[in-house]
């Protein structure tokens, strides 16, 4: 059985089924380059607001753009009012995105308050007529990245799945964990699986995929296609990786030093994006997820960073490859 496949949404085919999840802070143009490079079908933009895109906000408007390398993408937008998620979803399409995504399953209290994100599985009326009014502003596929529940009392995944099929969504995300548990916890997958079940558009499954096992598990459950959220921060080539082992090859685990290469590229680009002072900063965040596993690790991101510039951080990585063997 062949696990990886194109995946069809709507009038859009991504090459495989392996998708990069939205991240805020962290999906942006130079992480979806390399993740394509690594093998992803699709990579999502980090969430834009439709209400800071309706005022016109630079940042969020620079957020939306789209670099000519990085196809195929989706632009996720949240929000809580027709009329500006149908102004947002226009300028995602006008500048370029393959496919919008809505946003209904975020956690987070401040998108909560404002009425967005994963309030809107509360409100499926509402909820519907967000996503048609994406859908009749655009011509490109709009998908929905939702939750399985919103706590543990209910499952939700049927009726979500059901929800954006009739409202005009030519796919859905499930992520396979409660909005109550934020991002922690096993994925239940078999809640996606029903929901794989109850309609025809694809449904790509979403939770801790960290391995050609899970994604296995998910892609047998019905799903059309797996998305991979942090275990690609760090490891960008999960994506080939997952598709080698689920095509029967043995992959290598990647090792400390070619971790540390490939993150000093990817730091390479936000500077070569963002101007050295925001790519540095930028490249900060996430120095946990690729600066780790060797003795001495903790010291190391500790130095990195204090560090402001990049031919300081290349100085240190040239040391600390120095030190490091080169092969598993
Ligand atoms: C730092 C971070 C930022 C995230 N930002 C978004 C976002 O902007 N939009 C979204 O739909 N989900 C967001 N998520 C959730 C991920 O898309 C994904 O659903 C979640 O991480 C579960 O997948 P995983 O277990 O493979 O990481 C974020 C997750 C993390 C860790």
């Amino acid at each position: 059985m062949s696990f990886i496949k194109p995946l069809k949404i709507g009038t859009f085919t991504a090459p495989n089924n392996l998708v990069l999840a939205p991240m805020a802070g962290i999906t942006d143009t130079p992480f979806r380059i390399l993740c394509l490079k690594g093998g992803a079908g699709l990579v999502c933009a980090e969430m834009v607001s439709a209400h800071a895109l309706h005022y016109g906000n630079p940042r969020s408007g620079r957020m939306l753009q789209v670099a000519a390398k990085e196809h195929p993408v989706s632009m996720q937008i949240f929000g809580a009012d027709e009329q500006t998620i149908a102004k947002a979803a226009r300028q995602a399409q006008e500048q370029g995105a393959d496919m919008v995504d809505l946003n209904a399953g975020c956690p987070v209290k401040k998108i909560n308050k404002a009425g967005a994100g994963c309030v809107l599985m509360k409100d499926e009326l509402k909820l519907g007529r967000l996503i048609e009014a994406a859908v009749k502003a655009v011509q490109i596929p709009v998908t929905l990245k939702t939750r399985i529940a919103l706590n543990h009392k209910e499952l939700l995944a049927v009726r979500m799945a059901k929800l954006a099929q009739s409202a005009g969504a030519s796919a859905i995300t499930l992520h396979a964990r409660a909005a109550v548990d934020v991002h922690a916890g096993a994925p239940l997958i078999e809640a996606v699986g029903e929901a794989c079940a109850a309609v025809q558009i694809p449904v790509i499954g979403n939770g801790g995929v960290q391995n050609a096992e899970v994604a296995k598990q998910f892609l047998q459950a019905g799903c059309a296609g797996v998305m991979i959220g942090r275990a690609a921060v760090g490891n960008p080539f999960i994506f080939q990786q997952i598709q080698a082992q689920l095509e029967g090859q043995a992959v290598p685990p990647m090792t400390p030093a070619q971790r540390l290469q490939i993150y000093q590229a990817l730091i390479e680009e936000n500077v070569a994006y963002y101007g050295e002072r925001i790519g540095v900063n930028r490249s900060r965040k996430t120095a946990g997820y690729w600066i780790n596993n060797f003795p001495g690790a903790a010291e190391v991101r500790a130095r990195f960073v204090r560090l402001d510039t990049l031919p300081e951080i290349k100085k240190l990585f040239a040391e600390v490859l120095n030190n490091l063997p080169q092969t598993p």
